[in-house]
């Protein structure tokens, strides 16, 4: 009788736990299709890409390189509206002033959590 009850609650207790964990993961699997298709949207895949260095630095050398930054969101959206140089090397980056200041965060939030 008492395993009974403590059975039932079990299976109530995985379930939930299950199915959060599900959720979970199916909302940060869209959040990150999403930022991908944003930072296509916007261009930024002509010179970035999330792996490999093309014009500019990958979006996972980045994500690494502000892993743990306090304020990365503010400079990273920053840098992508006001472009930068001299911080991957000699090739600069343009002002990305056709991206609202909304878009650049949501971008800076999708690039910082690439990080593995
Ligand atoms: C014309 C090529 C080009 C385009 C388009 C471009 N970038 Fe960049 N990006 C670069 C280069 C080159 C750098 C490295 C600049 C440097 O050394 O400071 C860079 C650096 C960055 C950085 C790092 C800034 C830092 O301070 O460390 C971020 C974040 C970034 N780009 C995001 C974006 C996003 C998001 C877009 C689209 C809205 C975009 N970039 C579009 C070339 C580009």
């Amino acid at each position: 009788m008492r395993t009974a009850v403590l059975g039932r609650g079990w299976r109530q207790c995985c379930a939930i736990l299950g199915l959060s964990l599900l959720y979970a993961g199916v909302a940060s699997a869209q959040a990150s299709a999403d930022g991908l298709a944003l930072a296509k949207s916007k261009t930024c895949l002509g010179c970035h890409q999330v792996e490999a260095k093309r014009v500019g630095p990958s979006f996972n050398s980045i994500a690494q390189r502000y892993a743990g930054q306090a304020n990365a969101e503010q400079l990273l959206s920053a840098a992508i509206r006001q472009g930068g140089k001299g911080r991957w090397g000699a090739v600069p980056m343009p002002a990305q002033s056709q991206v609202s200041e909304q878009d650049a965060q949501r971008l800076a939030q999708w690039i910082i959590s690439l990080r593995p």
